[in-house]
C-alpha cells in the first residue's frame, strides 16, 4: 500500500522534542518527510536533540541561520515552497510558535496543501511577542487543530475557529513520559554539576522580550543575584550575547553554563528546588516533575499551570521573584492538565482518518 506523505516542518530546540512522539507514532502509518529549517544550528541547540531522541536526520536541512524576523521567514518560506512542490505532500504539519511555524504554513496554505498545527490555540493575548503573531496566523491557515488544552479550544472558538479543532492533550507529555526514563539513567548531570536534590534553582530566559530589553535583562540578573540559592542558569545563545554586551557583573551564586541537551535539562528540572523562567515548556516541565515555577513573565499561555497554584507569574519584579522564591511552596493537587500520554498516537489516529 502507498503510504501518504506528511510533511512535517520544525527548526527551533522545542519544536525536536514535539516533533520525536509524533513521528514515531507516523512512522507505520504514513510516509513523514521531515524538513529542518536551520533556525537553531548550533551542536548544542539542535543536534544533541535529534541524537538524544534517536530521530532520524532531516530530509532537507535549509541552513536557514539567524537573520531578522523577515529575512529568516522569508528564506525559509522560498525554500519551503520549492520542497513543497515538487514533494506533494498530502499534509503539512507544524508545531508551536516560531518563526518556523510561520514559514511552514503560509507556504502550505499559499500551495493549498492541508496544513495541521501542533500546539494550536495558545494564547498570550501580547502581540507584542513575535510567537503571539505566529501563533495566531499559523491557527487561521490550519485546517487540523490540535489543542493540548482546554483554555486552547476556547481561545480558537472565541476567534471564530471551531471546525478541525481536537484537544488531543499536549505532546511534551507525551515526550516527557518517554525521555525522563532515559535521562535518569543516562544524565551526569547533577553529579558533573556537583549538585543535590533540591539545593539549587533552575534559571532560563531567551524570551525577546526579556533578553532584548537592557532594563528587564539587569532587573532580571540582579533578581537572580539575591536569591538565597545556587541558580544554574543554561544560557541561550541570544541570552548570552545580551549579558556579554550589556557587560552587567553576574553574582557569585548564579552558574552559567552552555545550553544542555534534553536529558540533563529534564534532570536539572526534577531535581531543582524552583525553576525561574520565561520558556513557555519548562513551565509545563515543571508542573509536570512537581516542581514549583517562577514565571519571569507578567502573562502566560498556559493559565492552568498558575490556576493550579503551581505557577506564579512574577514578571521581573524583584521583590515578587524573591518573596515567591522565598515563602511560597505550593504542595496541592495536581489535576491531569495535558491529557493522558497519548497525544501523539491521537493525532496520527485523527490525520488518518482524515486522509482515509
Ligand atoms: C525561538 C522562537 C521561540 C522559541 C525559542 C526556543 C521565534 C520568533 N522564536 O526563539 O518561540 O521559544 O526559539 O529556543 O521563532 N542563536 C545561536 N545559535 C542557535 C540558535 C540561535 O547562536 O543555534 C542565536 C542567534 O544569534 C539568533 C538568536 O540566538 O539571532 C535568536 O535565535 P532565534 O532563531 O531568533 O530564536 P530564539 O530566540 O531561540
Amino acid at each position: 500500500m502507498l503510504l501518504k506523505t506528511v510533511c512535517t516542518i520544525v527548526g527551533a530546540r522545542p519544536q525536536f522534542i514535539k516533533a520525536a512522539p509524533v513521528s514515531r507514532a507516523l512512522v507505520n502509518s504514513f510516509h513523514e518527510v521531515l524538513i529542518h529549517t536551520g533556525q537553531h544550528y548550533d551542536y548544542g541547540m539542535s543536534d544533541v536533540f535529534f541524537q538524544e531522541m534517536e530521530m532520524r536526520p532531516p530530509d532537507y536541512h535549509l541552513g536557514v541561520g539567524s537573520g531578522t524576523h523577515g529575512e529568516q521567514t522569508g528564506k525559509m518560506l522560498v525554500q519551503i515552497e520549492k520542497i513543497l512542490t515538487s514533494l506533494k505532500p498530502n499534509y503539512v504539519l507544524v508545531y508551536g510558535d516560531t518563526n518556523s511555524t510561520l514559514a511552514g504554513a503560509l507556504a502550505a496554505a499559499k500551495m493549498q496543501i492541508p496544513l495541521a498545527h501542533v500546539e494550536a490555540g495558545l494564547r498570550s493575548f501580547n502581540r507584542a511577542m513575535p510567537e503571539e503573531i505566529n501563533r495566531v496566523l499559523t491557527d487561521h491557515v490550519s485546517r487540523l487543530l490540535f489543542c493540548p488544552t482546554n483554555a486552547a479550544v476556547e481561545n480558537l472558538s472565541k476567534e471564530g475557529i471551531t471546525k478541525g479543532v481536537h484537544r488531543v492533550g499536549d505532546v511534551m507529555y507525551d515526550a516527557l513520559l518517554q525521555n525522563l526514563v532515559l535521562a535518569r539513567k543516562r544524565s551526569t548531570i547533577l553529579r558533573s554539576l556537583g549538585l543535590r536534590k533540591g539545593s539549587y534553582a533552575l534559571a532560563t530566559i531567551h524570551r525577546a522580550g526579556n533578553t532584548d530589553d537592557p532594563s528587564r535583562m539587569a532587573a532580571i540578573m540582579e533578581a537572580l543575584g539575591s536569591i538565597t540559592t545556587t541558580v544554574v542558569f543554561p544560557v541561550h545563545p541570544r541570552t548570552r550575547k545580551m549579558i556579554q554586551e550589556m557587560d552587567t557583573s553576574v553574582a557569585t551564586n548564579i552558574r552559567l553554563i552552555e545550553p544542555v541537551g534534553h536529558f540533563d535539562i529534564l534532570i536539572l528540572q526534577e531535581n531543582a528546588d524552583c525553576i525561574l523562567t520565561d520558556s513557555g515548556g519548562m513551565q509545563k516541565e515543571a508542573y509536570l516533575l512537581g516542581v514549583r515555577c517562577i514565571t519571569l513573565r507578567e502573562e502566560t499561555e498556559w493559565v492552568e499551570t498558575v490556576q493550579a497554584g503551581w505557577n506564579r507569574l512574577a514578571g521581573v519584579d524583584g521583590n515578587a521573584i524573591r518573596t515567591a522564591f522565598a515563602s511560597w511552596h505550593p504542595s496541592g493537587e495536581q489535576p491531569a492538565l495535558y491529557g493522558n500520554g497519548q497525544a501523539a498516537e491521537e493525532i496520527c489516529r485523527i490525520l488518518s482518518t482524515e486522509l482515509m
